[in-house]
């Protein structure tokens, strides 16, 4: 007989687009729970906060999902674009985890980053720039003209993805990314073989001539510390984690602040809370609202439930994250929290090695946008607004974000923050 088992992801739209009900529904059941995914495999989905945090530190529950499950005599279904780009960083346990992550790591170092802010400034500016020249009263579209152009400008700059190539690969990665049920459709297989070429293309070209970013320094480590296949893997990870996650975070976050409009007039009024206020709109809309997926090794037991060996596990951030025994009042969004301990960029050996760049990225695109159109409104109904990404497990985020920005504050006098402590 089958056993009965509450469905996890591949949700009626009113869940998708708002998770937060059901999240708090399950969680209050119990904070970790067996649950039936969309493709039909069972899961155990872990809610409650110290069982999520516990669970992402656990050595013995593993991100190599291949061969913990190849082991046991099961399969996972490999996504596009298939076995040549899954071996990254965040698909491996130490010791790979530890030399794949610290090669990585040479392009994420404090100085590197920071160095990166004016090119950041420019971009968020000159998007300002295009969007505003459809008048302070036309509805433009935050998304396809700020949210996702900002960081994938950024990715780009930090790869050494020449700016003509861009909108091709960006056109291809979103039609990846959008998700879809069952087989994939043509469109994406179509997507993923345009990627793979064009990025076999481009590592060849930094081979052959070498730059200042973060493809040359990884085609460097070649055949030494890291092989062809780990190499494609870990751009493809980055250009995916690069770039959605933050559109994300820019995108559901201009949303709950315009939903608050007491919360976003105080960032107006003070902008040296921005920094603080991005880490609570990434616990408060949940960018990423479950971690990637993992496996066990070994019986484990989390919030006094015992998961036994081989079986898969999904984190649900986004219920950890309003974990109302972690987070007071935690379905409030409230910008002058100070804890700074959700779980929006993971935790442990896999948490998000992009963190202080997407800080960053976020503090920039939020910093200019309120500065210069503080009459920032919505141009659609809330329950109108189209949520993407597929199975709303892994990644949660607009397919478009229809805004009136008002007038302009003068461009040339920007609101360059200091961090209000
Ligand atoms: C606000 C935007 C972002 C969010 C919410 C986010 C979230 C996360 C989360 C939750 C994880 C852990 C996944 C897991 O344990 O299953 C992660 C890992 C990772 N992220 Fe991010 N991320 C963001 C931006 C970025 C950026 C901008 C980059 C790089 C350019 C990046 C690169 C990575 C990498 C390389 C990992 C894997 C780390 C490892 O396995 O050791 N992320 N991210």
């Amino acid at each position: 007989m089958t056993e009965t088992l509450a469905a996890w992801g591949g949700w009626e739209p009113a869940i998708r687009d708002d998770p937060f009900g059901h999240f708090a529904e399950t969680l209050a059941q119990c904070p970790v729970q067996r649950v039936r995914l969309a493709d039909g495999h069972p899961a155990w989905v872990v809610l409650g906060y110290d069982a999520a945090r516990q669970a992402l530190y656990d050595p013995r529950i593993s991100k190599d999902m291949l061969a913990a499950l190849a082991e046991a005599g099961d399969v996972v279904a490999e996504g596009l674009p298939g076995p040549e780009f899954s071996r990254h960083m965040l698909n491996v346990d130490p010791p790979h985890h530890t030399r794949l992550r610290r090669l990585v790591s040479r392009a994420f170092v404090p100085g590197r980053i920071a160095a990166l802010e004016p090119a950041i400034r420019a971009i968020a500016s000159s998007l300002c720039d295009e969007l505003e020249a459809a008048g302070p009263d036309a509805t433009v579209d935050l998304v396809e003209g700020y949210a996702y152009p900002l960081p994938w400008g950024v990715i780009g700059e930090l790869l050494g993805i020449p700016p003509a190539d861009r909108p091709r690969l960006h056109a291809w990665f979103q039609v990846l990314l959008t998700g879809w049920a069952g087989d994939p459709p043509p469109e994406a297989v179509q997507a993923s073989d345009g990627i793979v070429a064009y990025l076999r293309e481009l590592v060849d070209a930094k081979r052959r001539s070498p730059g200042d970013d973060l493809i040359s320094v990884l085609v460097a480590a070649e055949d030494d510390a890291l092989t062809t296949q780990e190499l494609l893997s870990s751009l493809f990870q980055l250009i995916v984690a690069g770039h959605d996650t933050t559109a994300s975070v820019i995108g559901n976050g201009v949303v709950a602040l315009l939903e608050h409009p007491s919360q976003l007039q105080a960032l107006v009024a003070d902008p040296g809370r921005i920094s603080a206020a991005v880490d609570e709109l990434m616990r408060f809309t949940a960018p990423v609202p479950h971690a990637t997926f993992r496996v066990t090794t070994e019986p484990v037991t989390l919030g006094g439930v015992t998961i036994p060996a081989h079986e898969q596990v999904l984190v649900c951030l986004g219920a950890a994250n309003r974990d109302p025994d972690r987070f007071p009042a935690a379905d409030v969004l409230d910008i002058g929290r100070s804890d700074g301990q959700n779980l929006g960029f993971g935790h442990g050996i896999h948490y998000c090695l992009g963190a202080p760049l997407a800080r960053l990225e976020a503090k920039v695109a939020f910093e200019t946008l309120l500065s210069r159109y503080p009459g920032l409104r919505l141009a659609a109904e809330r329950d109108a607004l189209a949520w993407t990404h597929g199975d709303g497990l892994v990644l949660r985020g607009l397919a478009s974000l229809p805004v009136v920005l008002g007038p302009a504050r003068d461009p040339a006098n920007p609101i360059e923050t200091k961090e209000t402590p």
